[in-house]
């Protein structure tokens, strides 16, 4: 959670941190500010409860003068309530260093007793705070007084107090920190929070994620855990925490800034909606063919070999990529493959039970959700090999998985996830097709129409989004609703899940996914009368069971809505329906997740709630 931003040039220093925060904002936005420094040492900090609009119009209108260093940070509260005073950068005793951080000190209390107990003062209930008094404790160290420092000394002065205080640091961290006297470099330090550098010409960023500053540049290198950078103006060095130089290479990356932009579209969750076929089509395209053969080995070394040789397949995930995890497991076990899918926070003691014939599959858009690290790294201490279905480059889990399946969805800011959860999915029918192939399981002719039905998905896709404007108008009809209800079974019920999912998180109101199967074992109660209920309901086999448990919901009052395609629209008994086109019901979630989408997006504008940026939420979830 939270984002950073750091710049370093002669361009428009206070613009550009702002600009990165705007895109940044998906990761926390509580409250924000910058603090920035001009060639002569003066320090400019600006900071506001709330949004970076209101940072932006704070700044514009008593300007800094002649900044050309800074930080910036948009905030999701851990310690210390939203407000001004708690927001970022938060400063030391002298009020010259400032710092702004991604993550949780979790030794920031003991830190901060022995701080005050040397006569600090503190403005915030931050533990970020306590970085700013840490270096300052160590620049005293060192013999610094701030005013009397000579100028060619500031930068190893500095670099140093920093590195010592980043050395004191226990928990998670992305760190970035200015020092008045010392206008020609900034500082950044990374510990289990991701941390990127842009690197442009005359001019150097500092970012979260590279969406902050891709219109500015592509080139950019990802820092690891316990390394720090020197960031100036014509160039970066890198460092381990003792201070030992290391080599880094860049990598350029495709995405465009533009790709991250609206596009026409009211909010990015709607253009994310619609960007779903093409997500699907780019996840899939020339890794499908000949399914069960090597076509996976030259992307990321999983060979057929490979496919064959494990027992089971664990998915680990959180949220929505929790739901793609499910789907999953019905698919491989739909396929005789043992499979098992559990949120990640739940995972510690099932984690020391993998062995090495198990393939865990850890599913994140990000490639930064906290518990889903913590558990891949006990899954691999255990013994299990990790491929990683994520949609995001160098995240942290690329570097710890043993393979690496990405999406490729491009950049996803709506919260709530759409885009990349099509993605996940298109992974896993990818991947589950080549283990069905691979162990002959799915024989020739079988996997060919396979890798068929999946690749008339993306076609599929935009049929079901041409439905936009009538799924509207069920939304508004459930609109002022406080109870929704999602059902369904086998491979549609992650999607009641993810459907009831959506609705919460965007609209605010109550909602349950259940196995339909489970509705006779209590849930049932709570249906009154009116209650709009959701019910997935493809023809095949679970068709017979879902048009029974329809019934048995509108006998007890329900306002029905099925999601059907044209032959099982002819069994189920509703007040209403969208209709999906027609494919093999194994496939259908690709479908169905469709409307409810949708569905969730016109509830929460007809209740005028903030729909790429819900309450309480952020986009990257990286503490536990
Ligand atoms: C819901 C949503 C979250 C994420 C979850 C995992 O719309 O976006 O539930 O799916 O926080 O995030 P990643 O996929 O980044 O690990």
């Amino acid at each position: 959670m939270c984002g950073i931003t750091g710049y370093i040039g002669e361009n428009k220093t206070t613009d550009i941190l702002i600009d990165g925060l705007k895109r940044l904002e998906y990761r926390g936005y509580d409250s924000c500010g910058i603090a920035a420094v001009d060639a002569k040492g003066s320090l400019y900090l600006r900071r506001v409860s709330g949004r970076v609009d209101a940072l932006d119009k704070l700044v514009a209108e008593d300007p800094a003068k002649g900044a050309r260093a800074g930080v910036g940070h948009t905030r999701w509260a851990t310690h210390g309530a939203p407000s001004e005073d708690n927001a970022h950068p938060h400063t030391d005793c002298t009020g010259k260093l400032v710092v702004v951080h991604n993550g949780i000190i979790e030794n920031y209390l003991d830190l901060k007793e022995k701080l005050l107990a040397a006569g600090h003062k503190f403005k915030s209930e931050t533990d970020t705070e306590v970085i700013a008094h840490v270096i300052e404790e160590k620049l005293k160290a060192l013999n610094v007084q701030a005013a009397a420092v000579r100028s060619e000394m500031t930068e190893p002065v500095f670099f140093e107090a920093f590195r010592r205080a980043v050395n004191d640091l226990k928990g998670s961290f992305a760190l970035s920190a200015v020092w008045a006297p010392c206008p020609g470099m900034v500082l950044t330090a990374r510990m289990h929070s991701p941390l990127v550098i842009g690197l442009g010409k005359g001019e150097n960023f500092i970012a979260s994620d590279v969406s902050a500053f891709l219109k500015h540049t592509k080139r950019v290198v990802f820092l690891n855990d316990g390394e720090m950078a020197a960031v100036r103006k014509d160039g970066v060095d890198y460092y381990d925490f003792k201070g030992k130089k290391t080599a880094k290479d860049s990598v350029t990356i495709q995405w465009d800034s533009t790709m991250a932009e609206k596009g026409g579209y009211k909010h990015f969750m709607l253009k994310e909606i619609h960007e779903q076929a093409e997500a699907v089509e780019n996840t899939l395209r020339g890794r499908l063919l000949p399914l069960g053969g090597d076509v996976l080995k030259a992307e990321m070394g999983l060979t057929s070999d490979d496919i064959k040789g494990f027992a089971s397949v664990q998915f680990i995930a959180c949220g929505t990529a929790h739901h793609a995890g499910l789907v999953g497991r019905a698919l491989f076990e739909n396929f005789g493959i043992p499979s098992y899918a559990d949120v990640a926070s739940e995972f510690t003691d099932r984690a020391k039970l993998m062995r090495k014939g198990t393939l865990v599959a850890a599913i994140s858009q990000s490639g930064e959700t906290a518990d889903t690290l913590f558990a891949v790294r006990e899954a691999k201490a255990a013994g299990a090999k990790v491929i990683a279905i994520t949609n995001t480059v160098g995240s942290t889990l690329t570097r710890e998985a043993d393979y690496v399946l990405y999406t490729h969805c491009g950049p996803e800011i709506g919260v709530a996830s759409t885009k990349a959860f099509l993605g996940q999915l298109a992974a896993i029918y990818l991947l589950a097709g080549h283990f069905a192939a691979a162990r002959g399981i799915l024989k020739a002719s079988d996997a060919r129409r396979y890798a068929e039905d999946l690749l008339k998905i993306p076609r599929l896709i935009e049929e079901t989004l041409a439905q936009e404007k009538d799924i509207a108008k069920v939304a508004q009809h459930f609109a002022s609703s406080e109870h929704f209800l999602f059902i369904s079974r086998h491979v549609n019920y992650p999607i009641a899940l993810e459907g009831a999912l959506k609705i919460k998180e965007i609209s605010y109101v109550h909602a349950e996914g259940y196995a339909a199967g489970e509705m006779k074992h209590g849930p049932i109660a709570i249906i009154y009368k009116g209650m709009p209920l959701l019910a997935v309901a493809p023809s095949g086999r679970t068709l017979e069971l879902m048009a029974g448990n329809v019934e048995e919901a509108k006998a007890r009052g329900a306002d029905v809505v099925a999601i059907v395609d044209e032959d099982s629209r002819k069994r189920v008994k509703a007040g209403r329906y969208i209709t999906l086109p027609k494919t093999d019901e194994l496939f259908t979630p690709m479908l169905s997740v469709i409307p409810l989408q949708i569905f969730a997006y016109y509830v929460a504008l007809a209740k005028k709630c903030d729909i790429d940026k819900p309450r309480n939420l952020a986009k990257s979830v990286t503490v536990r």
